[in-house]
């Protein structure tokens, strides 16, 4: 029996990788415009770190996570995003000294024990932007104007950036107290598991997928009515800012997000095409994390991309073709292959496409192969050639075929072919 990939964890085969490859290198260039420096962060973390950042009482938490013990008993856990683990190095690693704005990227795989669907897999990938010390509306329009902007970039279209704000520690009490009574009014027809939330953690509730408790907290209280002077004036003032910027955002009261640490400003960017997974990209403000985790105050705010649910929208349009190389070289025979394995490789050292065959074969069964790699040009090399002292190069379009001779052709060809990177 051969050996399969386990449930939730899937390759991503070549043709889909250069889409992947396309996206990463539009988000690094994005990124770098807007003044984001990457980093890199270790996929295993103490389970105390997501326990504390994303809270007890999530779902992440409380049944998504990939946790083992070590070889001492010490629990830690395959990271299910990356905001805990940045903030975690931010701290450790002193990277916000004398109050500066740090401005971070991430990509890198994320794992949460989920039923595997379309758009939701066990193993998936995240871009994470992450804007640190910094309190002021205009960086959570910044963050999500940036995202809009890479979207734009990737080519997608047909979205809908949805935010709210959840107000603070000031202002929260007060909404809880009242979305607490709403749900007691309602508690006999909620689900078992929002029955429990309504104890541990009743903002839960109104993202609880089962469309009875859906329907329910339709005429639950709204966290933009409980909004103190101050989170009003930063919401009015994010949404100004998006506004400026050319970003019209649906205003979504009903959406909390399924992560304990924000503040004020959230945010989800959903395509209808992803179904029940539409969310393609989600985040928000969270100032209190650093303080919780036993650093000082860092307000900060940010968001994650789900790259398999991006790839998987581009795919749609079809995934770029791969470029073919700038030379083929047609080896006829054995002398043949041998003759040129060293001019492959010096025209490869020199920065040139080069694609060759280490089997001998006939001709035409090259110029075939040659023609499926979609090689602009085919350098043939068979016995009349090596007897000559010389090789032809054919042009694959016009099939036009010029003789050079052996000596001096690795000069000739550099001079002909073009790398075909602009250089
Ligand atoms: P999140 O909403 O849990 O936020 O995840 C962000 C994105 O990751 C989702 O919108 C989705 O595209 C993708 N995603 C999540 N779970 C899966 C899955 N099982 N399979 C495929 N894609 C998935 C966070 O993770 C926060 N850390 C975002 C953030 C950053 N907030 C502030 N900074």
């Amino acid at each position: 029996m051969t050996i399969k990939a386990i449930r939730g964890f899937r390759d991503v085969l070549p043709e889909e990788a250069r889409t992947w490859a396309r996206v990463e290198a539009i988000a690094a260039r994005v990124l770098r415009t807007h003044g984001y420096q990457e980093i890199r962060l270790p996929v295993l973390e103490k389970t105390e770190l997501f326990a504390r950042s994303i809270g007890e009482s999530t779902d992440i938490v409380e049944k998504e996570m990939f946790t083992f013990p070590d070889r001492h008993g010490e629990l830690l856990t395959l990271r299910p995003e990356a905001t805990a683990g940045m903030v975690r190095a931010v701290l450790e690693n002193n990277l916000v000294e004398g109050g500066r704005p740090l401005k971070l990227f991430f990509l890198g795989p994320m794992f949460r024990y989920e039923r595997p669907q379309k758009g939701r897999q066990r193993q998936f990938h995240q871009l994470d932007v992450e804007a640190f010390n910094d309190p002021s509306p205009q960086m959570d329009a910044e963050i999500i104007v940036l995202l809009a902007h890479f979207l734009n970039e990737v080519g997608l279209d047909r979205l809908t950036v949805h935010v709210n704000s959840l107000g603070c520690a000031e202002c929260r009490p007060a909404f809880r107290r009242a979305l607490e009574s709403f749900l007691r009014g309602v508690r006999g027809d909620l689900c078992p598991d929002c029955q429990r939330r309504l104890e541990t953690n009743p903002v839960r509730v109104i993202d609880c997928k089962v469309p009875r408790c859906g329907e329910l907290v339709q005429d639950a209280p709204w966290t933009v009515d409980f909004l103190c002077p101050d989170c009003r004036r930063h919401f009015d003032g994010l949404l100004q800012a998006l506004r400026q910027a050319g970003v019209t955002p649906a205003l979504d009261r009903r959406l909390v997000r399924g992560l304990d640490y924000y503040t004020r400003t959230i945010f989800e960017v959903l395509h209808g095409e992803l179904g029940s997974q539409n969310a393609v990209a989600g985040g928000g403000r969270y100032d209190d994390l650093a303080r919780s985790l036993g650093g000082p105050d860092i307000p900060a705010t940010g968001f994650a991309l789900g790259l398999e649910r991006l790839v998987m929208l581009l795919g749609r349009q079809g995934h770029p073709a791969p470029e073919g190389p700038r030379l083929y070289v047609a080896a006829l025979d054995e002398a043949a292959v041998e003759k040129c394995f060293g001019l492959v490789q010096e025209l490869r050292r020199r920065g040139f496409t080069v694609e060759t065959d280490y089997m001998a074969g006939s001709l035409k069964s090259r110029l075939k192969r040659a023609d499926k790699l979609g090689a602009l040009r085919v350098l043939i090399v068979g016995p009349d050639e090596i007897a000559r002292g010389e090789a032809v190069l054919r042009d694959m379009a016009t099939k036009e075929q010029v003789v050079l001779p052996w000596a001096g052709a690795i000069e000739n060809l550099a001079e002909l072919l073009d790398k075909g990177d602009g250089s």
